[in-house]
């Protein structure tokens, strides 16, 4: 069976992020080590960061945490703005093969072409969200989604600890 380059590099990852998750030492450091992870090999990964749910704003936003990548304008997001918070407020993996055609999307660098966010889980309550951009189209695949999920999924159990 011919076993995708992708597919072997999301293997490398998922044992990197597995040995990251051993020696993290709080959910923060988790954090910010898998930006760390992501970006080193993930090559498509261009800006990989963390979203964190400020539930006593007023309205709620969506805090810039750790991240990788180009500075971004977008520090604090809504739950009515962008891609980052549809998957905020619904809950659910948001993948967007062409940013240029879906008119949620708020930019944070031209050369984006797709992006995929994925929310993080406290005790079935949203808290935060993986957020990934990459500069190809499309760049987000069933596995490349499985990764960034089982990542989120990480980071959800260690906030639920802390
Ligand atoms: N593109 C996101 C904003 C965050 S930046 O990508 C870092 C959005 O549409 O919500």
């Amino acid at each position: 069976m011919v076993v995708s380059a992708n597919v072997r590099k999301i293997a490398d990852a998922r044992k990197e992020v597995d040995s990251l998750n051993a020696r993290a030492s709080s959910a923060d450091a988790l954090m910010e080590g898998l930006t760390v992870v992501l970006n080193k090999h993930m090559l498509k990964y261009n800006w990989v960061g963390f979203y964190l749910l400020e539930v006593d704003a007023d309205p709620p936003a969506l805090v810039l945490g750790h991240y990788q990548g180009a500075m971004t304008p977008h520090t604090r997001i809504s739950l009515h703005q962008g891609i980052c918070g549809a998957a905020a407020s619904s809950g659910k993996t948001v993948v967007v093969d062409d940013v240029s055609k879906d008119n949620r999307y708020l930019a944070c660098s031209i050369e984006t072409k797709s992006e995929i966010v994925v929310p993080i889980f406290v005790r079935g309550k949203v808290v935060g969200e993986f957020d990934i951009d990459s500069h190809f189209l499309a760049a987000f695949t069933p596995e490349d989604r499985e990764l960034v999920e089982y990542c989120a999924g990480l980071v959800g159990k260690r906030l639920e600890k802390s």
